[in-house]
């Protein structure tokens, strides 16, 4: 295997979040979040999987954190629980949720590793959810008082902040959808939440730079290349429209300042008099989660006018057994890096793998489609450098299998296994391969 040529200073990271491997959902007085909810409704999640213990990262992250150091990243990206910090979502903080996040900063700090915090990695407290939620706009200082807590707790350790994970994902399977908390389907719902979610992410640069000096802000957005599933103009509408909340909705306002111009129409009459200005504050990076295109469908009778379509040409790669578009990640960096102008750092990139084809034996996990997918896609983003785009960093999706949301834990992401019965860890062929990627890498 040959190194990858990338930057001096080049970030190797890996990323996981709260709600997805943390579990001790009602322990030390952690309030529930719209995700301990909705995955308790039947029929929304696979198998009716839940949460509630996760990884039980809770109480395993040193083992966790050893892994980690093992791996031989420079980063770590994490996500705060608001509702294990602030219980109602506002209000008193909880001394014992606070805690816990100092133990995981420092430890990955003496494992000499940077902490990069995301804020909101999708599990809203559900006290505020009564409140409306992201549909209200008081939303927007609800979050400000969070990363107010938050910058003043650990912004002596933390530099790197990012506001949202996904807020496309969030917001569009959430609001406009079913698919993920809290699942309201409502076309008013989910343009509320959008633009609200955008207030808030301005108020928390703000806030984030007025209290953490030196602090490099910026936040994650899902862009993935949008095409019609067959080449009609009703679908290359639905393609332009979807493209527009899927990939542009947060990075447009949010960086540039505007909605983009097919969708602007539909969120002016939650457009307040100065909202674009609270929204586009300066950020340092662009954080891209990447996993490969989708396909729509022009759709009338959904909330926003596209249905999810089909690949019309699934050509599988023979060493993983579906379609991979790597030439679609270098593009896709390019369009971000052009649109926007700042450094991007790739935050998410990894394959999830049914949880029947994962099985540790004799000790061992092998994923060789896992290692075959990593590495064109680290490839396509070492073509991206090479093509003058400014990345500065590959954190992977994600260090531990975990609870994939709707999928449950019947899809796993980790490059180390999880054993959710009994808690064991078992680094899969794919850590080593990434590990020694990281040092070849590093040594030139
Ligand atoms: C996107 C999300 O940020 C993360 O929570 C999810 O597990 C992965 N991608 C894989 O779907």
């Amino acid at each position: 295997m040959t190194a990858l040529k990338v930057p001096p200073g080049f970030v190797w990271g890996a990323s996981t979040s709260a709600y997805q491997i943390e579990g001790a959902a009602a322990e030390d007085g952690r309030g529930p979040s719209i995700w301990d909810i909705h995955s308790r409704i039947p029929g929304r999640t696979n198998n009716g999987d839940t949460g509630d213990v996760a990884c039980d990262h809770y109480h395993r992250w040193p083992e966790d954190l050893a892994l980690l150091k093992r791996l031989g990243v420079d980063a770590y990206r994490f996500s705060v629980a608001w509702p294990r910090v602030l219980p109602r979502g506002r209000g008193a903080a909880n001394d014992k949720g606070l805690d816990f996040y100092d133990r995981v900063i420092d430890a990955v700090l003496d494992a000499g590793i940077q902490p990069w915090l995301c804020l909101y990695h999708w599990d809203l407290p559900q006290r505020l959810h009564e409140l409306g939620g992201w549909t209200n706009r008081d939303v927007a200082g609800w979050f400000a008082d969070y990363a107010t807590l938050v910058a003043r707790r650990f912004g002596d350790r933390v530099r790197h902040f990012a506001t949202f994970n996904e807020p496309n994902v969030a917001t569009l399977f959430g609001y406009a959808m079913t698919w993920c908390a809290p699942a309201m389907a409502d076309r008013d719902a989910y343009f509320r939440a959008a633009h609200h979610l955008n207030l808030a992410h301005g108020a928390a640069v703000d806030v984030l730079r007025d209290h953490v000096k030196g602090a490099r802000i910026g936040a994650i957005y899902n862009m993935q290349p949008v095409h019609p599933e067959s080449d009609t103009a009703e679908n290359r509408h639905a393609a332009k429209v979807l493209d527009a909340h899927w990939n542009l909705v947060y990075a447009d306002p949010q960086i540039l300042g505007t909605y983009p111009a097919v969708v602007a129409g539909d969120f002016e009459p939650y457009v307040q008099a100065g909202d674009m200005a609270r929204i586009c504050r300066p950020v340092d990076w662009f954080g891209m989660n990447h996993y490969g295109p989708i396909w729509t469908r022009a759709d009338a009778d959904s909330q926003l006018g596209f249905a999810w379509g089909d690949n019309p040409n699934p050509v599988p790669h023979p060493d993983i057994g579906w379609p991979i578009y790597p030439d679609a990640f270098t593009a896709e960096l390019k369009r971000c890096a052009a649109r926007y102008r700042l450094p991007v750092y790739v935050t998410e990139n990894g394959m999830g793998r049914g949880a029947d084809e994962e099985k540790v034996v004799g000790g061992r996990v092998e994923d060789p489609y896992r290692i075959a997918y990593l590495k064109l896609y680290t490839q396509a983003m070492e073509q991206a450098i090479a093509d003058g785009v400014d990345v500065r960093g590959y954190f992977i999706w994600s260090l531990l299998d975990n609870y994939e949301w709707g999928s449950g834990y019947g899809n796993r992401f980790g490059i180390v296994h999880v054993d959710f019965a009994s808690q064991t860890r078992t680094p899969k062929d794919s850590f080593s391969w990434y590990a020694d990627l990281i040092q070849r890498t590093r040594k030139g």
